[in-house]
This record gives structure tokens, sequence and C-alpha cells, in this order.
């Protein structure tokens, strides 16, 4: 009964969907634990590219049970569109798609309250998606959040609904000077969403279990990454949920004991959207070379990633968080063609050396990096399937990353498609 998490090492963009769809070939289900639609999973099949923001990167595949889970929140009108546009590219959503009853609305005043809240932090603001996340989970967590299963109950709804209006305008009105809603009009609108959902909604942790138990695999997908991570990310500069395999287990509704192994996904190089502390930026004309030929700009705002070189002493923070048994590493390709390739194994903090993740973002805003060199390569590692065959300094990289971290790589990627990776070793026997 194997289930294997597939988290971020880095802060997100990792690569999670590229690896979540190869892998999904072997599993029965995929799913999703945590975050909402501020994800941006990029999955590419031939020349085909499809950005999946809700819905697991399994959709792709046939016969596959994907899984919105507990922990993720919901913007209904952003779930139908996706799953429209994936129906007219041709993919099937019916019985193949389960939404927990338990999973949290994301409402139009989460929005309007989460724009208005970094207006006012002027430089200091998260730089958040703009997506109502962090709203969302603050109702959940204040016990006024609107569920999934609460839009099948309409009259329940309504005086929900009516409440959670009225003290989001007050809020709206007095703190930010911002315009309202009309109860009424978002009763109305969600009523709909209700209709088009309400087959899909179901008991996510149930249908996990059951599946485990009868030996299948699962396959779960988290969103975002570690240093994102609401408690052991770089706060406040996160995201508002559990991102790291911790999160799998309240996400799902199954029990850690479930949990046969989580994967981090480890960039060749690090990147960051948004504010925050990070250490190994390169503000210069490398940072803009690897920005444009690893394409970094965001797959859900279309915002340009911070770009920098790789960060021991973070990762070493994440497979310790995560219990990591094993990492994938992805856009290996990006680095080909490099003289040097530098590489944190500590942090200067203070006038002192430290390997050690501080916990504080202020304390890592002032960290500046301690670099070792390894020799990069110049022969092209796009699209390689064999370790044999990649360039003899790629794999001094892989094997250098492996020691230090004390875990072994199960894949490489070596390019965006479905096929370029290298896998080392399966997770899932067939
Ligand atoms: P996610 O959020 O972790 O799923 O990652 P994103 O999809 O946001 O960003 C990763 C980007 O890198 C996407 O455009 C992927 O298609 C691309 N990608 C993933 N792995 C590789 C790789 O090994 N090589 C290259 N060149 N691109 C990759
Ligand atoms: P995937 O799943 C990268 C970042 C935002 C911002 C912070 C908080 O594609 O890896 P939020 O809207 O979540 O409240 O924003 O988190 N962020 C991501 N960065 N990849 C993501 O998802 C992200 N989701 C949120 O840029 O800094
Ligand atoms: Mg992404």
């Amino acid at each position: 009964m194997p289930a294997l998490v597939v988290a971020g090492a880095q802060w997100g963009d990792e690569g999670k969907g590229k690896l979540v769809d190869y892998l999904a070939m072997r599993a029965r289900i995929v799913a999703r634990y945590q975050g909402g639609h501020n994800a941006g999973h990029t999955v590419v099949i031939n020349d085909e590219k499809f950005i999946l923001h809700l819905i697991p990167s399994g959709i792709l595949h046939e016969g596959k049970l994907c899984v919105i889970g507990n922990g993720v929140v919901i913007d209904p009108a952003c779930l139908i569109e996706e799953m429209d546009v994936l129906i007219a590219r041709g993919v099937p959503i019916g019985d193949n798609l389960v939404i927990s009853q338990n999973a949290h609305l994301i409402m139009p005043y989460h929005m309007a309250l989460e724009a208005a809240g970094e207006s006012l932090m002027g430089a200091k603001k998260i730089g958040t998606t703009g997506r109502g996340i962090g709203p969302a989970y603050v109702d959940k967590m204040a016990r006024c959040g609107i569920r999934m299963a609460d839009i099948l109950n309409p009259p329940l709804f309504r005086e929900r609904l009516r409440v959670n209006v009225e003290k989001a305008n007050r809020l709206l009105a007095c703190l930010y000077g911002a315009p309202g809603f009309d109860p009424d009009e978002v009763f109305d609108r969600y009523l709909g969403y209700a209709k088009r959902l309400e087959r899909y909604a179901g008991n996510a942790g149930e249908v996990i279990d059951r599946a485990l138990r009868e030996g299948q695999n699962v396959l779960i997908e988290g969103a975002q990454g570690t240093l994102l991570d609401i408690d052991h990310g770089t706060y406040p500069y996160v995201t508002s949920s559990s991102a790291s395999a911790g999160g799998a287990c309240t996400g799902l509704g199954i029990g850690p004991a479930m949990i046969t192994k989580a994967m981090g996904v480890i960039k060749a190089y690090t990147t960051r959207v948004g504010g925050g502390p990070f250490p190994t930026e390169l503000d210069d004309e490398l940072g803009e070379q690897l920005r444009r030929r690893g394409g970094e700009y965001g797959a859900t705002t279309g915002r340009p990633r911070r770009c920098g070189w790789l960060d021991i002493v973070s990762l070493t923070h994440s497979v310790r968080v995560n219990g990591f048994g094993g990492f994938a590493l992805t856009k290996l390709d990006i680095l080909d063609g490099l003289d040097v390739i530098k590489v944190c194994t500590a942090y200067m903090l203070d006038g002192k050396i430290t390997r050690e993740f501080p916990a504080d973002a202020a304390a890592l805003e002032r960290c500046r990096p301690v670099y070792e060199e390894l020799a990069g390569w110049k022969e092209s590692t796009a699209g390689v399937r064999r370790w044999e065959d990649l360039p003899e300094n790629a794999r001094i990289y892989v094997g250098w990353i492996e020691e230090r971290l004390g875990i072994g790589a199960d894949m490489i990627a070596t390019g965006q498609r479905r096929d370029e990776l290298i896998v080392k070793r399966e997770n899932f026997q067939p």
C-alpha cells in the first residue's frame, strides 16, 4: 500500500507537476492536500503544455482518480474553468475527480481583503498570488469558513454567507475604504457553482484509505514548497498552508503510518517569486541568464521569478522537515554550458559561519552565502534519459548533492517534456 508524497524542497516551482505526471502512471490515486490555485503545475506531453492549478497532475492519464483533499482551498469559479479548459482539450472529467466535502472555499471577499491588505504593506508586502488563499485559510482557522458541503445546503449557506459578507464588508469599508459585496449576488453565483460541482463532492480520506488497503499506489502532490510552508518556511514570507509532507495527513485525512515515503523536488538552482529573503539570489547577468534559459516566469501569475544558486543550507532544513527519503533533481539542462557552478554550503551571519537555517526571516535576510565551486560541463544534457549518458561533471554535481543531503536522487529531469527524465530508482513497483 505505498503512498508517496512529492513535495517541493525550495520556494515552489521546482517541477512537481512534471514528476507527478510521470509517477501517476503507476498510481491509482493522485491527491492534492493543500494550497489552492496559487499553484501552477506544468506538464508537457509531446508539444502540448498543460498548466494545472487545482486539479491534481494525474488527470492527464486515463483511469486515475484525482482527489482534492480537505486541506485545499478551492475557488469554485477557477476550478470549473480549469475543468472546462481540460474538457475542451479532450481530457475527460467525470468519475475521475473527487472533491472533499470538507475543503474550504475561496469567496470573493477573500480576494478583496487580500488585495487591500497587501496594498497597505507597501515594500513589506508578501507579494502573494492575489488569489485569496491567505484570507480563506484565516476564515478556516477562525471557524467561520464556508466549506464545499455548505454550498450544497442552501439554507445553511445563506445564513453563514450573510454573516461573513457583513463582516467582510465592514472590514473593507472601515480599514481600507474599499467597496463591499452583495450577499444575494454571491449566494446565487455560488449556488450555480454548487450545481456544477455537486457530483464530485465526496469523502476524500475514505477514498484514499480504501485504495491503500486494497494495495493500490497513492501519489500525494504537494503545492508550493517547504520554504513557503506556514510553519517551516521563511515566515512571514510564506503561503498560508502546510506545504511540507506533514500537511499530507491533515490535508487528506489519512494517518501518518499510511505514508511510505516523501520525495523532495529540487530544482538544480533556486528560484523564488514574491517577496522575502533569498540568500543565493543573483542580481546580475547570470541571474538573468538562468531566468531566460529556464523560462522562469510564474505559471500562475506570469511574474518573473528571482533566480540564484542551489542552497544546501536551506535544502538540509527541507530534508529534515519533510523526512525526504530521496529527491528528484529538475532542470539540470538549464545549467549546461556554465564554466563553474556555485553551491551555497554555509551562511555568514553577523560575522559567524553557520550551517543552520535561521528560524526568522530577518536573520535570513542578513545571511551572506558561502559558496563551494564545482566544475560545469559543456555538453548538452537536454533530453538525456540515461544516467550513463550524462556528462561526467553533471554526474559529479548530482553525486555531490546526494552526499551533502545524505539522500539519493530518484529521478533527474532534463527537459520539460514527460519523457525527458532519468529514472534512477522507481518509487512505485510495476
Ligand atoms: P511546479 O509548480 O513545481 O509544478 O513547477 P512549474 O510548472 O511552476 O515550473 C517548472 C517549469 O520548469 C515548468 O515550465 C516545467 O515545464 C519546467 N521543467 C520542469 N522540469 C524541467 C527540466 O528538467 N528541464 C527544463 N528545461 N524544464 C523543466
Ligand atoms: P507551485 O505549487 C511559487 C508564493 C507567492 C508569494 C507567497 C504567498 O506552483 O510551486 P499566496 O498567494 O500563496 O498567499 O502567496 O507564496 N507562491 C508560490 N511561489 N510557486 C507556487 O506554487 C506558489 N504559490 C504561492 O509568490 O510569495
Ligand atoms: Mg508552479
